[in-house]
């Protein structure tokens, strides 16, 4: 249970702090919430108090008539000054949505109304959501108010792309859903130490492209959701993460270091560089296991047809398997198309990936059929099989954080084991 501080400001996604407050609540944290006048114009303070069962505070001077103390807490006997005691009481202060003039107004420092004069005052963990046109996202005025956030260590959660609120309108501005958030705010709580406190996690996602001329690549559809999704929750954890992201477009998780890749040789030296400090690999990413072997220098005109002389690259699983030293857990992915078909000799896909369990010197493989739709590359569900040396673990469908965090139970139970092992030898 955590004591959470949302601030709200003006913006049609004004109405996804209500489902965020609700969802906090209801997972049993303590919030207050804090509005822009402007903020009030979208959604109404009734709203809001009906769900955290606490006053919203607006105007700077406001009384506070819970002196500054969140539900379940008693309030203090003297009368403080409102602003300064809610947040020296809370436990980490969101402002969500941010518009573009709050995201500006808190780079400058200013202090003019609640939310932001709180914000100022705020020692705990601060995070801005950002939600706007993407057209007010992308001027560089805004990019430059989130880079002095940022640098002041405060942490940005970057909105998605989608349909935005003006009619027709498609781009980068919209505010996560309330899970993401939370999440969010989970992953910058100093939280109880647990198994995953301070752990370091490498996860990477997506799919590499290697070159043909400078225009045209051979790629595959991987769209990075299942990398982005461990990244996502093992950082809910308390991991230290760092993804490393093969041509993933969609945003990284809050708090999660990034480094981005395209080739399969790029995403191979990122990997060895990150290895040696890492306890838990999750290998998510679908590298190329071909690549041309001359790239042109310019772009190949179209006369007649060409060959295409294709040379293996190196499988980096099995190459950092091979170094793995004691404590490291290791988690490869194996996408299947192939149900297998016995009698014409053909290997069953579950059989393939008991192999490559073997082949990799890995932990587990988590083994999924992507010739299902329902479970293919850009689908937000999945369900898999977790292949380990002791037998198999059916996942069954459900939303791609769920699987995650189904597959951060078996790490979490493969390093206990591990643990058992090695204090029993
Ligand atoms: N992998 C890797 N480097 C490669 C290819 C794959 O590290 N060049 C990793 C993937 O990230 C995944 C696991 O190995 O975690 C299995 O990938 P997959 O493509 O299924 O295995 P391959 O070894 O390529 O086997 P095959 O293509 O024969 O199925």
């Amino acid at each position: 249970m955590a004591r959470i501080l949302l601030g709200v400001s003006g913006g049609i996604a004004a109405y996804k702090a209500l489902e965020l407050a609700r969802l906090a609540t209801s997972e049993g944290h303590a919030v207050r919430v804090l509005m822009t006048h402007s903020a009030g114009r979208f959604v109404g303070a009734a709203s809001f108090e009906g769900i955290v069962g606490a006053p919203v505070l607006t105007g700077d001077f406001e009384r506070d008539p819970l002196r500054g103390s969140f539900p379940g807490d008693p309030a203090p006997e003297h009368d403080p000054i409102g602003h300064l005691e809610v947040v020296a009481n809370a436990d980490a202060y969101l402002v969500a949505p941010a518009s573009a003039n709050t995201v500006a107004k808190l780079a400058a420092g200013m202090a003019e109304s609640m939310v932001t004069t709180s914000f100022l005052a705020c020692s705990a963990p601060r995070l801005v959501a950002p939600a706007m046109n993407d057209r007010m996202y992308r001027d560089a005025a805004t990019q430059a108010n989130l880079r002095t956030l940022r640098e002041r260590g405060i942490t940005v959660i970057e909105p998605e792309e989608g349909a935005l609120a003006s009619r027709g309108e498609h781009g980068v501005g919209r505010l996560p859903d309330p899970r993401r958030l939370l999440d969010a705010i989970e992953s910058v709580l100093p939280g109880p130490s647990g198994p995953w406190d301070g752990l370091r996690v490498l996860v990477s996602a997506g799919g590499t492209r290697e070159p043909i001329d400078p225009v045209r690549f051979i790629g595959n559809r991987s769209s990075g959701r299942m990398g982005l999704a461990l990244a996502e929750r093992a950082a809910a954890r308390g991991a230290d993460v760092t993804l490393v992201a093969a041509n993933v477009t969609l945003p990284a998780p809050a708090g999660v270091r990034r480094v981005d890749v395209e080739t399969a040789a790029e995403l191979a030296s990122a990997m060895e560089a990150e290895f040696g400090s890492t306890d838990v690999l999750l290998m998510a990413a679908a590298p190329a296991d071909f690549r041309p072997s001359v790239s042109a220098d310019s772009k190949i005109a179209r006369e007649g047809s060409i060959e295409l002389d294709l040379e293996p690259t190196d499988d980096i699983l099995a190459t950092l398997g091979g170094g793995r030293r004691e404590g490291q857990t290791l988690i490869g992915f194996a996408a299947e198309t192939t149900s297998g078909d016995p009698s014409a000799g053909e290997k069953g896909g579950l059989e393939r990936a008991r192999a490559k369990l073997r082949r990799k010197g890995v932990d587990a493989i988590v083994f999924n059929d992507v010739s299902r739709s329902e479970i293919g590359f850009e689908s937000s569900e999945n369900e898999v099989v977790i292949v380990e040396a002791d037998g198999d673990r059916p996942v069954p469908l459900a939303s791609k954080e769920s699987v995650a965090d189904a597959i951060l139970d078996r790490v979490e139970a493969i390093r206990a084991r591990a643990a058992e092992q090695s204090a029993s030898e």
